[in-house]
């Protein structure tokens, strides 16, 4: 059994000791219970963990709660002593820098279009930086809008990509392979403007209400025109910069008033008759080109190879083992991919139905059928000393009585039994990353490192 003993993650600049702050202090179950359920405390989230169980992660005198622990566990530390101690820790702290906005100095290719869930670039690059080496192969199989992916091109390493969302297929290729130069882009986006004013065959008639109700006939005609001809030629970064423009409320987007990143329409908020201007026809071309002017304001070269296929985890099979997994999993409960990407699917897939996907990832059981293929994908191809690190998003609703994370651990333990569990990072997630500020259900992320223990 994989033991961790008091360490920290302080291995780079600016991360945080995670050194006891007060001493031989308890904390009693309800405390324990309001962390395990979400609220905040005014005190850093730590995490100690014994074995490859975090069930066995009781309070540490310093600091509050084990933040995976399962709420049975706790209510048997409640009824036998009311109160929970430290075993042992190893616990480590997010470093100060993740919390610092990254949109200035990123890569602007992170900013071609938002994706829920979204990993911020600066965590991505850190993770890679700690957990991997020049021109090492990394895998990452949950990519969603490609962030680990790029970053991971821009470390130098090599990446093979995949997820099972076309949004995602979109949006990880057209960073993975964006045009060389900005006039390459330009003139790619020219001749694609022009071949789809050519085609007059949109017939708004076959388009479903739903979708109609965001655009102007006009715009709407020019923006199917345009993403049809971007799927025939398999342009995924111009493809990418349209969805990135399809709708907000500001001047430069095509729709009517709407929200960005979940699309809603701001009718109530903008009424037609006050904001007549929020209605009229808005042209593509020059919104796009402006899309593609801000896509290179920082683009960064790299030489670096990177693959993506859009296939489920489950379906992954690897001709060559990889170095590290770096990857994000869906969040347990908390999203549902297909539905807050609706419309941009639809000008992906022109299909009136999407799934949700809920059931592949909204009930824990979907949940724990992802974690057991990645357990198996390591377990069959990680290199031996190579890391996994999984960024565990932590939903808590009262009916859930086991963490996400403690859910990858068991995965893990079942299924990978090379792998040890070596260090849990624990972040919190600020309002301004959050998928919807309002919503309050994923609170923290627990970042997981497994290691090979095989040498
Ligand atoms: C938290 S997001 C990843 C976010 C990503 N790291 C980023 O920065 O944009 C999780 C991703 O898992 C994908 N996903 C859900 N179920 C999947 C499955 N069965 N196989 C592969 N990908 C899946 C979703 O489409 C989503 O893009």
């Amino acid at each position: 059994m994989a033991t961790v003993g008091p360490r920290t993650h302080g291995r780079g600049p600016g991360y945080a000791e995670a050194a006891p702050i007060y001493n031989g202090g308890t904390f009693y179950i309800g405390q324990l219970l309001s962390v395990a359920r979400g609220a905040e405390l005014d005190v850093p989230l730590r995490c100690m963990i014994k074995g490859n169980d975090l069930s066995t992660a009781l309070c540490h005198g310093c600091g509050p709660m084990a933040y995976p622990v399962p709420i049975q566990t706790l209510a048997a530390v409640s009824n036998s002593q009311r109160r929970a101690r430290c075993i042992e820790h190893g616990c480590a702290l997010a470093p100060p820098a993740w919390k610092c906005p990254a949109t200035s100095s990123e890569s602007t290719l992170h900013q071609l279009a938002p994706y829920i869930g979204k990993l911020k670039s600066t965590i991505a690059r850190d993770l890679i930086d700690q957990y991997s080496k020049p021109k090492n192969l990394i895998v990452d199989p949950f990519s969603g809008s490609g962030t680990i992916p790029l970053e991971a091109l821009l470390a130098g390493r090599r990446v093979i990509a995949s997820d099972v969302s076309s949004y995602a297929a979109t949006l990880t290729q057209a960073k993975l392979a964006a045009p060389p130069t900005l006039g390459d882009a330009l003139a790619t986006a020219e001749r694609l403007l022009s071949t789809a004013d050519a085609s007059q065959t949109v017939d708004l008639r076959r388009v479903p209400e739903w979708v109609r109700q965001y655009f102007h006939p006009k715009t709407l005609k020019a923006a199917i025109a345009f993403a049809r001809t971007c799927r025939a030629e398999k342009n995924h970064f111009l493809m990418a910069c349209l969805l990135g423009i399809l709708h907000h409320q500001r001047p430069g987007f095509l729709s009517y008033p709407s929200s960005h990143l979940v699309p809603y329409l701001r009718d109530r908020k903008y009424p037609r008759r006050q904001f007549p201007e929020m209605y009229a026809y808005r042209a593509l071309r020059p919104r796009l080109v402006a899309k593609v002017h801000r896509a290179f304001r920082r683009r960064q070269l790299t030489d670096a190879e990177g693959i993506f296929r859009q296939v489920s985890v489950e379906d992954i099979r690897l001709s060559e083992c990889f170095d590290a997994m770096i990857t994000s999993p869906p969040y347990m409960n908390a999203l549902d991919y297909s539905r807050d990407n609706r419309l941009r699917l639809w000008f992906l897939e022109e299909r009136s139905q999407f799934e949700s996907n809920d059931n592949n990832n909204g009930r824990a059981k979907g949940f724990i059928r992802l974690m057991i293929a990645i357990a198996r994908l390591n377990e069959r191809y990680l290199v031996r000393g190579g890391h996994c690190v999984l960024v565990v998003g932590e939903s808590v609703s009262r009916r859930q009585t086991v963490h996400p994370a403690q859910h990858v651990v068991d995965a893990f333990a079942a299924h990978a039994p090379s792998l040890v569990l070596e260090t849990v990072i624990t972040d919190s997630i600020p309002d301004i990353r959050r998928a919807r500020r309002d919503y309050r259900g994923v609170k923290t992320e627990q970042i997981l490192v497994f290691r090979n223990r095989q040498t």
